[in-house]
């Protein structure tokens, strides 16, 4: 089957569900997504979205804890963009109806605080902001009747016409440019053509590649796996944040305690009850982030305990409660009154701060990709990105890149163009079976153990140079058994996961230095000008790729 659109957008969160409602007023739009359309990581995400709306803030301070934060790294004209526009966008969203939390008393908004931030300037929706955001948008996509929306589609890879393809001897093309993708009906068994003038890839991270993450289990990185595939630039993939307090207990799977309740006055203690961030940072509890991680981490290292804790005892349970329900509930769920106990917590993988290199307006360096929200590099947030800094970018930049692609449609639709070769629908090598499928299972705990142990928050260049042995041993099994094993999602994460884990090892062993997110102890300190620059990879020619049975 061939689907045919103007706009097709990978991934249902906030950066692809404001997209395509903009870019729906121009052209039709699919969005494809491969789970829920819930199911997103902006639907999970807690603290808010950091704007300048307070009396006492300004874009200069914003801007000043952006750049502080993100340790040399951030394009300035990016920062300047994100934060001046944002207040714009966030009217937008509230016209759309989503219903930030407002100061008792008056109509101003009530705004938080997190780590790194100089004034208060955190939108939240309670402790469930995310939530807010995505049933807003979902709403208003449904609603549109220029947008489409596949459920249980996944993307397999983007169909690129090559510069070099030629009718004749006339080149059509100067550049490199996407057509569309290649998509995997999960529910359906089958794989579907999608062409589209314009790709927008709005994938998310990749915590999955982490044993311990905040992220839900979509957070496979493949909108970073298929763009490296396709010869698009990515960029530094070496500094993926921990965020420094997850929920530690064994019957909770990636429950954040979010920053927002250190911004409401909570500190870290150890098990003997000591608060140990002033040892650390003058900011204390509220220092940035890579900070507060690798404090938690040391503190962990030297103690031998299994976590440290997160005290708001001495706060109004009344107050706790309102601010903050969800924590509440799900701790007391497990058995932890927030109100009365300190809270277990440990670092972990959280926020991929690299992705696929894009310009202002989104655009990647494949002509007609773009990559918008967490899988892509715009540069806002350098080496460490600012708490809540990443909803107002995914807002920003899906309004760039919708009025760009909006002024283009008409050029595009009007391209001669070769026809898109069909996809073979039939899945699977001919002797597929499922005797191998016990891989998959191996290969993932396996990545996930590897990248947390040896590219972890504190790195050395002999466990990076091992955990690049061992990724690729796994890339030879699945080149060597992919064929035989029937196509599944979990095949295709597995593939993607293994490549973005590659990625991130490569990114980490070129920085010699210790910058922001990146601690390397053979190289501690930060180095000089030299390596005030963008870690950038790109396919080489001579690279082989694993290929997809039946593709
Ligand atoms: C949190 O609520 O702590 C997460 C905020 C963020 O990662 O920006």
């Amino acid at each position: 089957m061939k689907n045919q659109f103007d706009y097709l957008v990978v991934g249902s969160g906030i950066a692809g569900l404001t997209f395509a409602l903009k870019a729906a007023k121009s052209g039709s739009v699919a969005i494809v997504t491969k789970k829920d359309k819930l199911e997103t990581n902006t639907n999970y995400a807690q603290g808010g979205i950091a704007c300048v709306l307070g009396q006492d803030d300004s874009f200069d301070l914003h801007v000043r804890d952006t750049l502080e934060s993100g340790d040399g790294l951030c394009h300035p004209d990016v920062v300047d963009l994100v934060v001046k526009t944002g207040p714009e966008r966030v009217r937008e969203l509230v016209e759309l109806g989503v219903a930030f939390n407002l100061s008792t008393g008056d109509s101003s908004f009530d705004l938080g605080r997190e780590g790194g931030h100089s004034r208060n300037r955190i939108l939240h929706a309670q402790d469930m902001t995310g939530k807010a955001v995505e049933k807003v948008l979902v709403a208003a996509a449904e609603a549109d009747p220029n947008i489409a929306i596949f459920e249980n589609h996944l993307v397999l890879d983007l169909l690129i016409q090559h510069q070099s393809m030629k009718t004749g001897a006339v080149a059509l093309y100067q550049e490199d440019t996407c057509r569309g993708a290649y998509v995997f009906d999960i529910t359906g068994g089958r794989i579907h053509t999608f062409e589209a003038n314009v790709v927008l890839l709005c994938t998310g991270g990749a915590g999955k590649a982490y044993l311990y993450t905040s992220n839900p289990d979509v957070a496979t990185g493949d909108g970073l796996a298929i763009a490296y595939r396709a010869g698009a630039k990515l960029a530094n993939l070496e500094f993926v944040q921990f965020h420094p307090t997850c929920l530690y207990h064994p019957a909770a799977k990636n429950f954040l305690i979010s920053e927002a309740v250190r911004g409401e006055g909570a500190r870290l203690i150890d098990k003997r009850g000591r608060a140990f961030m002033e040892n650390y940072h003058p900011l204390k509890d509220l220092a940035f982030r890579d900070i507060v991680a690798r404090a938690i981490d040391t503190e962990m290292k030297n103690s031998g305990d299994d976590c440290v804790f997160l005290d708001i005892t001495h706060r109004d349970a009344e107050f706790l409660t309102k601010r903050f329900p969800n924590i509440y509930r799900r701790c007391l769920a497990l058995g932890i009154d927030i109100t009365k106990d300190p809270i277990p917590v440990v670092p972990a993988a959280h926020y991929m701060c690299g992705g696929i290199l894009t310009n202002a307006s989104g655009r990647s360096s494949i002509e007609n990709l773009y990559a918008i929200g967490e899988c892509a590099c715009t540069g806002l947030h350098g080496a460490n990105r600012l708490a809540s800094n990443s909803l107002l970018e995914a807002m920003v930049f899906s309004h760039a890149a919708a009025v760009e692609c909006a002024e283009r449609l008409d050029s595009w639709r009007n391209r001669i163009l070769a026809a898109v070769p069909d996809c073979p629908a039939k899945i699977g090598a001919e002797n597929s079976s499922n005797s191998e499928m016990v891989m998959i299972a191996h290969n993932w705990d396996f990545i996930r153990r590897l990248m947390w142990n040896y590219v972890g928050i504190v790195r050395t260049d002999k466990r990076l140079a091992l955990a690049l042995t061992h990724i690729r041993q796994i890339k030879m099994e699945l080149k060597e058994h992919m064929p035989k094993i029937p196509l599944s999602s979990d095949l295709v994460e597995l593939q993607d996961l293994a490549l973005v884990a590659e990625l991130i090892i490569r990114c980490a062993l070129h920085r010699k230095e210790s910058r922001g997110l990146h601690f390397n102890v053979d190289h501690p300190a930060k180095g000089g000008e030299d390596w005030l620059k963008d870690t950038v990879v790109k396919k080489s020619a001579a690279e082989e790729f694993l290929t997809l049975p039946g593709v």
